[in-house]
C-alpha cells in the first residue's frame, strides 16, 4: 500500500491473549487503502497521545438528517485515503437476525463503497460501517436500500429502537419485542431520519425482567416486560429439582428480594402481591416457574449511560401496559413525551435530566399522567408526588 507505515504500538496490542482489533484491521488494510490509512492514524495517535479525528461539517444522504456520522482526519496530508473517513449506520433488523447472505450483502458493499471495516453490533444496535469518503455515501445508501437495508438515528433523533430476542428464542418473553420494535421503528420513521429532538432518544425492548439488552440502564424509554398475576408453578418440576439437590429455601427462598416466597420442604408458597417480578426464582428453577399469564410490559423512562459522566438508571412510568398490536397506547404516550421534550427540553439535555430539571410532578402533569406509588423507590424518597397532591388539596 502507497502509504504503508510500520505501526509497532498496534503491534504491541496484537500479543495479548485476546482477539484484537489491530489483527481485523490488518486483514482488511490488505485490500483496503482506508483500513491501511486507519492503521497509520491510530498509530500515530499512540504517539502523540491525542486523537487526531475531527467531526466535521454535516454529511449524510438526500433527504435524510441522521445515519451517517461525519469525521475528518487532522492529518490528511499524511493519511489521504482516510481524510475523510465518515460512518454510517444501517438499522439492524429486530433481534439482529439475519440470514447469511444478507450479511455477506453488507459486507460486499462496505468493501466497495467503504473501508470494509464494520461494527455490529456496539450500543447502538445498528450495524456500524466504519469509514467512507463523502463521494460514496449516495451510491452506498442506494446499494443498501435496494437489499432492504435503511439507515439508522444518529444526532438529535429516535436512536434505531432495539430489543432483546424475545419469543424469536426465549420462553421468558412477555410480549413479542421483535414486532414492537420493528413496528415503532416504521411508525417513527419521520423521527429516527430528521433531527428534531434536543439529543438523541433510545428506545430499548426487552421481552422480561432479566433486560438483557440492559435498557433500564442506556434507553430513554425502556419497555420490559412483567406480568399482573400468579407465577405460575409445575410442582412436578419443582419435585424433580429438589430431588436434584437444589435448596430452594437457600438459593430461592432466601434470595427473593421481596422475601414473598416460603418453602415448607414440599410446597412453594408464593405470595404474588408482594413479588417484584424480579425474575429471580424462576431464572434459578426455569423448569418449575414461569411468568404469569397476565403479560404485559412495565415503561421506564430516563435511563442514560454516556461516556463520561451521569449515568443514570430509569424510573417507573407506567407500572404496566398490555403491548399488544397496534400499540396505540404506547405510541400515543410516547407521542406526548416527545413533544413535551422537544418543546421545552433544552440543546443537549436528554429525557432523563430535563425530567430531573423540571421536576416528576410537572412532567407527569404536561404528559396526561398520573402519579403512581410504583414511581417511588421507597416511601417519601420523592417529594415530587408528595408534594403535588398536597398543595392541590390544600385551599378546600
Ligand atoms: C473515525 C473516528 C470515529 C468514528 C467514525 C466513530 C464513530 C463511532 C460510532 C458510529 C459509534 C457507535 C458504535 C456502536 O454503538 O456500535 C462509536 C462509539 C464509540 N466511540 Fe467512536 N468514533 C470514532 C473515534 C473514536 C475515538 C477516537 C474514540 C475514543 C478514543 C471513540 C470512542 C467511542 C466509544 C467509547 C464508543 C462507545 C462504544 C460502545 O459503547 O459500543 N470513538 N463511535
Ligand atoms: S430479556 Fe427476558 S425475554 Fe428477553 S431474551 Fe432476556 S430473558 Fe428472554
Ligand atoms: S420474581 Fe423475584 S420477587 Fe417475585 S417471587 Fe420470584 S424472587 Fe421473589
Amino acid at each position: 500500500m502507497s502509504d504503508k507505515k510500520p505501526t509497532p504500538k498496534l503491534d504491541e496490542l496484537e500479543t495479548g491473549p485476546w482477539p484484537s482489533f489491530v489483527r481485523e484491521m490488518k486483514r482488511a488494510a490488505e485490500t483496503s487503502p482506508m483500513a491501511e490509512g486507519l492503521l497509520g492514524v491510530v498509530e500515530l495517535s499512540y504517539e502523540d497521545r491525542v486523537g487526531h479525528w475531527k467531526h466535521g461539517g454535516v454529511v449524510g444522504v438526500r433527504g435524510y438528517g441522521a445515519g451517517v456520522i461525519g469525521r475528518y482526519s487532522d492529518v490528511p496530508e499524511q493519511f489521504p485515503d482516510v481524510a475523510q473517513f465518515h460512518t454510517m449506520r444501517v438499522n439492524h433488523p429486530a433481534g439482529w437476525f439475519y440470514k447469511t447472505d444478507a450479511l455477506r450483502k453488507i459486507c460486499d458493499i462496505w468493501e466497495r463503497h467503504g473501508s470494509g471495516l464494520t461494527n455490529l453490533h456496539g450500543a447502538t444496535g445498528d450495524v456500524i460501517l466504519l469509514g467512507t469518503k463523502t463521494e460514496e455515501l449516495e451510491p452506498a445508501f442506494e446499494e443498501l436500500t435496494e437489499n432492504g437495508f435503511d439507515l439508522g438515528g444518529s444526532g438529535s433523533v429516535i436512536r434505531t429502537p432495539s430489543c432483546c430476542v424475545g419469543p424469536a428464542r426465549c420462553e421468558w418473553a412477555c410480549f413479542d419485542t421483535l414486532a414492537l420494535t420493528y413496528d415503532l421503528t416504521r411508525h417513527f420513521q419521520d423521527e429516527i431520519h430528521r433531527p428534531s429532538l434536543p439529543y438523541k432518544f433510545k428506545i430499548k425492548a426487552s421481552g422480561c425482567p432479566n433486560d438483557c439488552v440492559a435498557a433500564i440502564a442506556r434507553a430513554d424509554l425502556s419497555v420490559i416486560g412483567t406480568w399482573r398475576d400468579a407465577i405460575e408453578v409445575d410442582e412436578a418440576a419443582l419435585a424433580d429439582y429438589v430431588r436434584a439437590g437444589v435448596d430452594v429455601r437457600r438459593d430461592v427462598c432466601d434470595l427473593c428480594p421481596s422475601r414473598c416466597l416460603t418453602w415448607d420442604d414440599k410446597t412453594l408458597t408464593i405470595d404474588n402481591a408482594a413479588c417484584a417480578r424480579c425474575m429471580h426464582c424462576i431464572n434459578v428453577l426455569p423448569k418449575a416457574l414461569r411468568p404469569g399469564r397476565e403479560r404485559g410490559a412495565c415503561l421506564l423512562i430516563g435511563g442514560k449511560a454516556p461516556i463520561v459522566s451521569g449515568a443514570m438508571l430509569s424510573s417507573v412510568l407506567v407500572p404496566f401496559m398490555k403491548i399488544e398490536p397496534p400499540y396505540t397506547e404506547l405510541k400515543e404516550l410516547i407521542g406526548k413525551i416527545l413533544e413535551l421534550w422537544a418543546d421545552e427540553g433544552k440543546n443537549r439535555e436528554r429525557v432523563g435530566e430535563f425530567i430531573q430539571r423540571v421536576g416528576l410532578g410537572s412532567f407527569l402533569e404536561a404528559i396526561g399522567l398520573e402519579p403512581r406509588p410504583e414511581m417511588v423507590k421507597h416511601p417519601r424518597e420523592n417529594p415530587y408526588v408528595f408534594y403535588e397532591e398536597y398543595f392541590e388539596e390544600e385551599p378546600k
